[in-house]
């Protein structure tokens, strides 16, 4: 079971951050240098992944720009010995294989993801959802990839959250298998308090087999009236199995405002460039409060 492609699901409306997502999408929105969807496809890459897919809609053409060749800027920061700005450049342009396909509608990520069927083929796949940014040794797609390679399964990348969070979240009825990872039996999305299941909430990463195209083909709209990946698959761990890692790393919720100046803060302080000013300056503010 080799995992090589990877979906990334980036249609959503981004309401949480608006006014700046009113024309520039959400994915698009810097933390500390790159777009929120690098480090998302950064990390896809960095797990082996060879050909990713990002689903978009009709107002996020700035992120296939971004991905591609810009030969006037290229020559002008040649020209200008601006090495390192080019090579950054370049290299988002040769990240991966990257594919797009819209939405068209905006029905709901279980929707998003039924989208990439045909790319998808007969084969395990990753997802990888942008709000949820990642800081780890192992990336966290890959430490998912090593356990759906082992149980033969697919996987679902938890982490316990407080009982406040969770109703934003989904919640998994799970069973210890080893250190770290737990057999799936049901999952919930944005439980209500007496359908909590456990406080383990997925939190935007899966590896799944093309069964979930399937299910996802004949789902009726669940919660917020839209088609629910999480119910999904509630189905699929019922019809095979499932497992879920408590993967290891800090995350964080970029698609509000507070998870985003979190990430920026954390991104800003391990940055070669701004890390020590920033600690400096940090310190010198905190005098003042
Ligand atoms: C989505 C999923 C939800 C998951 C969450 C965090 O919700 O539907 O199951 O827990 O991402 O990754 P959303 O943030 O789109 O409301």
């Amino acid at each position: 079971m080799k995992v090589r492609k990877a979906v990334i699901p980036a249609a959503g409306l981004g309401t949480r951050m608006l006014p700046a997502t009113k024309t520039v999408p959400k994915e698009m929105l810097p933390l500390v240098d790159k777009p929120v969807i690098q480090y998302i496809i950064e990390e896809a890459v960095a797990a082996g992944i060879e050909d990713i897919l990002v689903v978009t809609n009709r107002a996020k053409s700035a992120m296939d720009d971004y991905f591609d060749y810009y030969p006037e800027l290229e020559e002008r920061l040649s020209r200008a010995g601006k090495e390192r700005e080019l090579s950054e450049v370049r290299r988002a342009a040769d990240l991966a294989n990257i594919f797009y396909v819209r939405q068209k509608e905006t029905k709901g990520l279980g929707h998003a993801i039924w989208r990439a069927k045909r790319f998808v083929g007969d084969e395990p796949f990753a997802v990888l959802l942008g709000d949820d940014i990642m800081r780890s040794q192992v990336p966290v797609i890959g430490q998912l990839i090593t356990a759906a390679e082992r149980y033969h399964a697919s996987c679902v990348g938890v982490q316990q959250v407080s009982t406040e969070a969770i109703a934003k979240y989904s919640s998994v009825k799970v069973q210890p298998l080893e250190e770290r990872i737990f057999q799936v039996e049901d999952m919930v999305e944005k439980p209500r308090p007496e359908e909590i299941f456990s406080n383990y909430a997925i939190l935007g990463r899966y590896v799944l087999t093309p069964h979930i195209f399937d299910i996802l083909e004949h789902l009726a709209p669940g919660y917020a009236g839209e088609i629910q990946l999480t119910d999904g698959l509630k189905a699929l761990c019922k019809q095979e199995k499932m497992v879920a890692v408590d993967f290891q790393a800090r995350r964080y919720d970029t698609g509000n405002l507070k998870g985003f100046l979190e990430a920026t803060i954390d991104f800003s302080l391990a940055h070669p460039e701004t890390g020590a000013w920033l600690r400096d300056y940090i310190k010198e503010k905190a005098q003042t409060l």
